[in-house]
């Protein structure tokens, strides 16, 4: 059974092929590379061996989309992984964001259409709840003002997919992520941060390694156990798990509804602080950091009620916070021995 996977040459992308093809599924990737090489493909062959077909198109092109589908008309689903995820940029620049990550989902939803294609599983965010009130976050909370054109192209690609199922036979299933961190145990893939990252976990293993030379906590003086803000990290292994069970779950007809959603996190909340303790406890490495100032647009805490997707899907989010952080730091320390070593 093959399946069309966008977004393929990315972090979370490049770890649910593995994860789909160690399920029996083909995958072809489309990928515009705007933010990717095809390095992560290379990983993924190494670990699986199997090549990866990446057709290099832009989804905003729809006759170069539309050919794609074309050429794999036997696919049983998409999974719809490619977007444009930088808060701070979509913030600079919300048209970017609006085209890419909607222009995109329209297109492969006239595809999905005319090919008449079964099963579509869509990257959504935790970022869709907003500031949320009430904690965990359950399916049915309400989605709040989002913080940002990026959340807000969550929102929207959402909403886009719902109304279409509604008057489409397309089976859809929006997952939510909360944070996705850690890499595949063998190094061979990870996150690949173009530039300085955003994110807590590449900040933190790239300080640790010596190419930032200082993290900043932002924020001590919240309402939280240590002062610093929760999150609800997940692996980023289990996250791909979900997308296999998800499209399993939609084949074997188990959907309730044409368009489902599941939130896909721990249902642990966890601090900066205790990230930070918890990536000096497996690496034996202690993290140049400050405590300094809140950043403009967090949440103090946000983490999942994931009960929907463990008695639904059947999935299991297995890995705790040290592994979480050992992958990350093992796929760091890879990437530097094999600069080295070029
Ligand atoms: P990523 O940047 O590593 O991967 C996204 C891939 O999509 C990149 O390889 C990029 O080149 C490609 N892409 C973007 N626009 C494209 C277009 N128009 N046509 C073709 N390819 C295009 O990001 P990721 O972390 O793997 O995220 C995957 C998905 O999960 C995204 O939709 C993101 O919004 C969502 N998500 C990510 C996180 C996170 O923290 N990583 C959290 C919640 C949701
Ligand atoms: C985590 C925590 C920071 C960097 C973002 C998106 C969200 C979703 C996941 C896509 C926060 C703190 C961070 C640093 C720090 N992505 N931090 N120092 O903001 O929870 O979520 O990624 O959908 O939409 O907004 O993730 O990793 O940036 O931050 O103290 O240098 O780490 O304040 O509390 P965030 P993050």
């Amino acid at each position: 059974m093959k399946v069309l996977v966008t977004g393929g040459c990315g972090y979370i992308g490049s770890h649910t092929i593995v994860d789909l093809i160690n399920n029996g599924f083909d995958v072809v990737s489309v990928d515009s590379n705007i933010r990717s090489t095809t390095q992560l493909l290379d990983g993924v062959e190494k670990i699986t061996g199997k090549k990866i077909r990446n057709y290099k198109v832009d989804l905003c092109n729809l006759e170069d989309t539309h050919a794609v589908f074309h050429e794999n008309r036997d696919i049983v689903g998409v999974i719809h992984f490619a977007a444009l995820k930088t808060v701070p940029e979509s913030v600079a620049d919300p048209l970017f964001y609006f085209h890419n990550n909607l222009a995109s989902l329209v297109n492969i939803l006239k595809c999905v259409k005319e090919f008449n294609i079964p099963n579509l599983v869509f990257s959504s965010s935790c970022s869709v709840y907003g500031n949320a009130t009430e904690l965990p976050v359950v399916e049915t909370s309400p989605l709040l003002e989002a913080q940002s054109p990026y959340a807000r192209t969550k929102q929207m690609g959402e909403q886009m997919i719902r109304d279409y199922s509604k008057v489409n036979d397309t089976q859809s299933i929006l997952l939510r992520y909360f944070n996705p961190v850690g890499a595949h145990p063998s190094g061979l893939i990870g996150e690949l941060p173009i530039g300085r990252p955003d994110n807590l976990v590449p900040f933190i293993t790239q300080t640790a390694i010596g190419k930032l030379p200082k993290l900043t906590v932002f924020g001590h003086d919240y309402d939280t156990r240590d002062g610093s803000c929760i999150r609800d990290y997940i692996h980023v292994m289990d996250i791909a798990n979900a997308h296999t069970k998800a499209l399993q779950y939609l084949l074997a007809k188990k959907n309730k509804d044409n368009c489902e959603v599941f939130n896909l996190g721990t249902g642990n909340g966890v601090t900066v602080l205790e990230a930070i303790k918890a990536f000096e406890k497996i690496s034996g490495v202690k993290l140049n950091y400050e405590l300094g100032p809140r950043r403009p647009g967090d949440v103090i805490a946000i983490y999942a009620n994931n009960t929907k997707a463990k008695e639904e899907l059947g999935w299991v989010a297995s890995t705790g916070i040290e592994d979480m952080m050992r992958t990350a730091w093992q796929w760091e320390v890879a990437l530097r021995d094999r600069v080295l070593s070029n």
